[in-house]
């Protein structure tokens, strides 16, 4: 076991150790990024919104007209059993299914009789530490260089790579994605601002990936009545807004309290973000903690 995947991992029907799973070098995932994935958090062993995840991998693999390997009963089997196994309490399930492994390389689609490849795996969840939060995060902006059916959970990142090494190399924590002068999310998370109040987020379409987190942001706004709209962000609304927040299954709900190098708002995480990482907080404890 590395310290990040626990043993056993699940590959195509077994359960095994990591260093014993082995895949075709003529795997499409490997020569195309031709494939689909998730990550799923998981609290005390219990998965969060797994119905949710599961129903996106579907409607991925519809979208690149890939047949599910197992149904949804069959991948909560494989998800509990990872997490069973798994040492930690808290972990983050990762699922990948790829157009498996021809005996040739060629970019359409191979014989049916090719079978997909299914991979799976628990690694411990590491959410913000409190100092990150207290502090916030710093993040850049860059063009959206990505193809346009961002709304598919596919493997091939390359364009979300390079963007969010960019923020790295810049000692930034996330780079967020404009495209023709509209925001529309992060390399790898979901952006929401705050204006006087108003939380707002950019709308679901072709060019935005349907954040599992997103969904519950929103649920939770309407909850607590806290004032909320879903419309596009223009650039300037966004650099001129109180509060910016990236957030995913991994990060929760995370400020960013400098962009491209200036203060966001007061430079400080804001009341609107604080507030909402607690009802998440709160949200998840009833739901998966009790007991
Ligand atoms: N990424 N947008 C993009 C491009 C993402 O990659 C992610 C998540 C999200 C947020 O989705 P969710 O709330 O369902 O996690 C939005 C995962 C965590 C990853 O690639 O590791």
């Amino acid at each position: 076991m590395t310290p990040y995947v626990a043993d056993p991992v699940y590959l195509n029907g077994r359960f095994l150790p990591l260093a014993d799973a082995a895949i075709s070098p003529l795997d499409r995932g490997f020569l195309y990024g031709d494939g689909v994935y998730e990550v799923i958090p998981v609290y005390s062993r219990t998965p969060f919104r797994i119905d949710e995840h599961l129903k996106r991998l579907q409607a991925t693999l519809d979208g690149i007209q890939l047949a599910n390997p197992l149904t949804a009963a069959e991948w909560k089997t494989v998800v509990l059993k990872l997490i069973e196994t798994a040492p930690w309490g808290d972990q983050s399930i990762y699922l990948q299914v790829t157009r498996g492994a021809d005996d040739k390389r060629d970019h359409a689609f191979p014989p049916a009789s090719v079978p997909p490849t299914a991979f799976a795996f628990a690694s411990p969840l590491v959410t913000p530490p409190a100092e990150i939060r207290a502090s916030g995060v710093a993040a850049i902006t860059v063009p959206d260089l990505r193809w346009s059916r961002c709304d598919l959970k596919v493997v091939s990142l390359l364009a979300n790579v390079l963007a969010r090494q960019q923020a790295v190399a810049q000692g930034c924590a996330e780079a967020l994605l404009i495209r023709d002068g509209f925001l529309k999310e992060g390399a790898a998370s979901n952006i929401f601002i705050v204006q006087n109040g108003v939380l707002i987020a950019p709308p679901k379409t072709h060019l935005m990936l349907p954040g599992i987190t997103y969904d519950v942001i929103l649920e939770l706004a309407e909850h607590h009545r806290q004032p909320f709209a879903v419309r596009e962000i223009g650039e300037a609304e966004l650099r001129a807004a109180d509060e910016v927040w990236m957030t995913s299954s991994t990060k929760e709900i995370l400020a960013i309290t400098t962009l491209d190098g200036k203060p966001v708002g007061t430079g400080k995480p804001g009341p609107c973000a604080a507030r909402m990482w607690q009802w998440y907080q709160d949200f998840k404890n009833t739901v998966m903690r009790k007991g």
